[in-house]
């Protein structure tokens, strides 16, 4: 693959300012690929005649585990079942927010039996971290691979996965506010395709983002209908707006600690416009992971712990 060269207006690595940038130490629960394969296709990326090593892919994804553990973050591993191919993308397996965690409930009947597996990890050793268990989802529901969280809002995905009524339920047993985007384009079937949060906002003492800050994103306008595209328009003016040759190698498939964000080394675009903002850029190579359709995001759920009250310090590490 030839990176396309970067455009008129995108600045070299080396003009970008130092990143004053804070990371925050994040929990992880990941799926070795150990049972990766590509025998159903329910995506276009997936093509049942390539050939697929799950070895190799079990190599690449150490090494994200790996990148996620030097950089301070904490990850999990659930047990990969055999016959769960897709199991990999733990991504999908639930949303995990101020300590709720629901998990999924697929679409597709090949995936289903994964709701349950995710299900019960979040119940028992989700529980011993703290994490109170919703259980599965009503409604069909492909967990954050259709539900962003930006600090704010959750962000929420439909048109090819996660239902309308889907958004409801998880506003409801979240206790969040759900903002609903239509995805249209096949190859951007989960939003964590089209759309990756790079820092959560927050809001400041009046409700406002006065003594806050703003959440930030970055996305794939065309993936979007013109009226989704609005709404993301409107929240997020300053959102960095990704290239279709950085989203059609599934960059924007992305995970960010609020300054190192991790996403594929081929969407050279998006590490450029990342500098340029000050984050730190972490390539990865999933390469045998992207037969199936995911990149780095796909293969991580957030585990986000209820809120300690401001006067409490921060768990120490
Ligand atoms: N083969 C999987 C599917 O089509 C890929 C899931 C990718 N995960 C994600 N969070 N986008 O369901």
């Amino acid at each position: 693959l030839t990176p396309p060269l970067p455009g008129p207006g995108t600045l070299p690595a080396t003009s970008a300012t130092p990143s004053d940038r804070a990371a925050t130490p994040r929990h992880y629960l990941m799926c070795p690929p150990v049972h990766f394969d590509v025998v159903y296709a329910i995506n276009p990326w997936m093509d049942v005649s390539v050939p697929v090593d799950a070895g190799h892919a079990v190599v690449q994804w150490q090494a994200l585990k790996a990148a996620y553990e030097s950089r301070g973050h904490r990850v999990d591993v659930i047990r990969p079942e055999p016959g769960l191919p897709d199991m990999v993308y733990a991504a999908n397996g639930g949303v995990v927010v101020g300590g709720r965690a629901l998990a999924a409930r697929f679409t597709h009947p090949e995936r289903q039996p994964e709701g349950a597996a995710y299900e019960a990890w979040l119940r028992t050793t989700g529980a011993d971290h703290g994490l109170q268990s919703l259980g599965q989802a009503a409604e069909l529901n492909e967990g954050e691979g259709d539900l962003l969280w930006d600090g704010e809002v959750l962000l929420a995905g439909t048109g090819f996965r996660t239902s309308r009524a889907a958004h409801a339920e998880a506003s409801v047993r979240l206790d969040v506010d759900v903002v609903t985007l239509e995805l249209v384009d096949p190859r951007f079937y989960h939003l964590d395709t089209a759309l990756a949060v790079l820092s959560t906002g927050t809001r400041g003492d009046g409700g406002t983002h006065d003594g806050g800050t703003r959440p930030e994103i970055a996305y794939f306008p065309e993936a979007f209908t013109p009226a989704s595209r609005a709404v993301l328009r409107e929240r997020y003016p300053d959102a960095i707006e990704a290239t279709e040759d950085d989203a059609a190698v599934l960059g924007l498939n992305a995970v960010s600690d609020g300054r190192h964000v991790f996403l594929s080394d081929r969407a050279t675009g998006m590490h450029a416009a990342l500098r340029e903002r000050g984050f730190d850029p972490v390539g990865v190579d999933l390469s045998e992971l992207l037969k199936g359709g995911g990149s780095v995001k796909c293969c991580t759920l957030e585990l986000r712990a209820a809120q300690p009250s401001s006067t409490e310090p921060k768990e120490a590490r």
